[in-house]
Order: C-alpha cells, then structure tokens, then sequence
C-alpha cells in the first residue's frame, strides 16, 4: 500500500477503489492546500491526486522524494511542470474526452448568451425594466448562418464545431486557415488550444485588432491564452462586440478586476467540465491513472 494524498474531496464514488487500494489522505479543506501545507503533505506520499489550482513546480517535487505518480484531476497541464515530472521520472496522467462534451456545451452557451445578450436581459427583467414588448431593445447577433472560427482544432474544438452544424454556421479552423485570416473572417471565435509558452497571449492586442468590430470571442481553454488587458480594452473601445469567457487571468480574478466592470463581457468560474457526469468520470480516469502508476504499469491516460 503506497500514500497517496488528494488535494480535495472530487465528485463520484471511484475514489473508494483508489482507499481499497492504498492509504489515501484527502485534503477537506474548499480551498486549496497552501503550496507549505502541500509540501508537508508530501513528504512521505508517493502518489498524488492534484487538481488544477496546485502547481507541480520544483519546490514542491523537491518536497516530495517518494512521489512516484501523479494523477491531474484535469485535461490540462499548464499547472505541471512536465520537463521536471519527466527527467525525474515520475508518470502524470490527465483525464481526456470525458469532459469533451461537456466542455463543448459550455462554450456554446457562452456563444449563444453573448450573442443574445442574455445576462444583460435577465437583469434588465428582474430589474423591472421590462415594461412593454419592445421592437429594438436587446437586439444581438444571428447565429444561424454565421461564420464561428475555432482556434484549436482538438476534441473540444471539434465537438463545438459538431453543435455549429446545428446552427448551419460556417466553421473555421486554425487546422485548415492561419489564425490571423480567421479571425478577420469570423463573427464568433472559439478558443480551444492548451495553455502553453507557445499559446500564451497568443489572443493579444493585434489579434483582437485583427477580428470584426461584430465580433464575439469565446474562451473555455485557459485565461492567459488572451491577452485580459487587451481584450478589456477592445471591448471599451468597440474593437470587438463582445466576450463570454470561463477562464481567466489569474484565476479567481480579484473583486475589483476590471473584467467585473467591462462593457459585454461575461464571466463564469471556470465550470466548463462541470455536469455530475464530467466530474465523476474524470475521478474515475484520475484513480485509474494513480493506480496504474503505482503499480507500476503504463498510465491509460498519460499526459502528452
Ligand atoms: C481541464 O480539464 O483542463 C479543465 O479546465 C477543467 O476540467
């Protein structure tokens, strides 16, 4: 039996065969571990079950001389150091497609709610506003028909682009067009490329400049794929239309970010993966990642 400690308490019930298995320590706390208290925690564990709020950094592989797998409780790997977990030896496995659809239905509610302007419509009808049928009030974007460029053409990318199909949009992607074409060309944007030094801020101030002043941006990848200062200011001055984004930069932002008080731009807590379904199942891919890798055997799903 290995020691194995779990950063929070993850949805579903596969955890069980992770504590049949092995010794298992779960952090209660809702917050995050603090990077000390994790450090101390891994002092003598050799497996770890992380989510994407730790980073695997040197310091804290440092800290850990007896850990020898790592299960992410994501599909992402931003939070990890690889380079180190590799020359170190030690295997990470993520949790791939079962939260591809999910993740896909997120953005496309993100799309749909910024081009229907449904959080300023809601508001205005539980503010009272909502006096009489109004012929030019909350008037947005057309879906149906238009042209939705998808940057990342991955399995999230490619599941948003199955629900277009629905909406008879023309989709676009970088597989197929370079980025700066597509974003001249499309009135909806959908991000969906991992957070790597290569994709950071790769939506900066020139890409904004290059998308149409109609233009809504969605992003359900990671927050520093955009450029937040600029996208604030493209959506001040009217560069672009709109955004709706579920990650941001840092993440959580601070109460007085500036994103809170944006014109047109709609924020949610970074719940792409977030159905009861999503969730269960990637504890079950993270515990089967963990145990394979004590045991010594190839993670099924290992980090690329
Ligand atoms: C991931 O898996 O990387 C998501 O951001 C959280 O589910």
């Amino acid at each position: 039996m290995a020691k194995v400690f779990v950063t929070r308490a993850v949805p579903g019930d596969a955890l069980q065969r992770l504590r049949d298995a092995h010794e298992v320590a779960v952090w209660d706390g809702a917050m995050p571990p603090e990077a000390a208290v994790l450090r101390e925690a891994l002092a003598d564990a050799e497996g770890l079950l992380c989510l994407l709020t730790e980073r695997i950094d040197a310091a804290l592989l440092d800290a850990a001389p007896r850990l020898r797998a790592i299960a992410n409780y994501a599909v992402g790997t931003d939070n990890i150091d690889l380079r180190l977990t590799r020359a170190r030896g030690i295997p990470v496995g993520v949790t791939p497609d079962v939260l591809t659809e999910a993740t896909a239905d997120l953005a496309f509610a993100l799309l749909l709610a910024a081009a229907r302007r449904l959080p300023e419509a809601a508001a205005a009808a539980r503010d009272g506003k909502w006096r009489t049928w109004e012929p030019a009030h909350w008037l947005g974007a057309e879906v149906n028909g238009a042209t939705l460029g998808i940057v990342g053409f991955g399995r999230i990318g490619r599941a948003v682009a199955r629900r277009a199909e629905g909406f008879r949009m023309t989709v676009r992607s970088t597989a197929d067009t370079e980025l700066s074409d597509l974003l001249a060309a499309s009135d909806f944007v959908s991000l969906h490329v991992p957070l790597t030094r290569r994709t950071r801020h790769l939506i900066d101030v020139h890409a904004l400049a290059r998308m149409r002043r109609t233009a809504i941006i969605v992003n359900t990848s990671r927050g520093a794929v955009i450029d937040q200062g600029a996208l604030i200011d493209a959506l001040r001055s009217g560069e672009i239309a709109a955004a709706a984004i579920d990650v941001t930069d840092p993440e959580p932002p601070a109460p007085d970010d500036p994103i809170f008080s944006t014109p047109n731009l709609l924020v949610v807590p970074h719940i792409g993966s977030a159905t009861h379904t999503a969730r269960a199942r990637m504890t079950e891919l993270a515990v089967e990642n963990l145990i394979a890798g004590l045991d010594g055997r190839p993670m099924p799903h290992p980090a690329g």
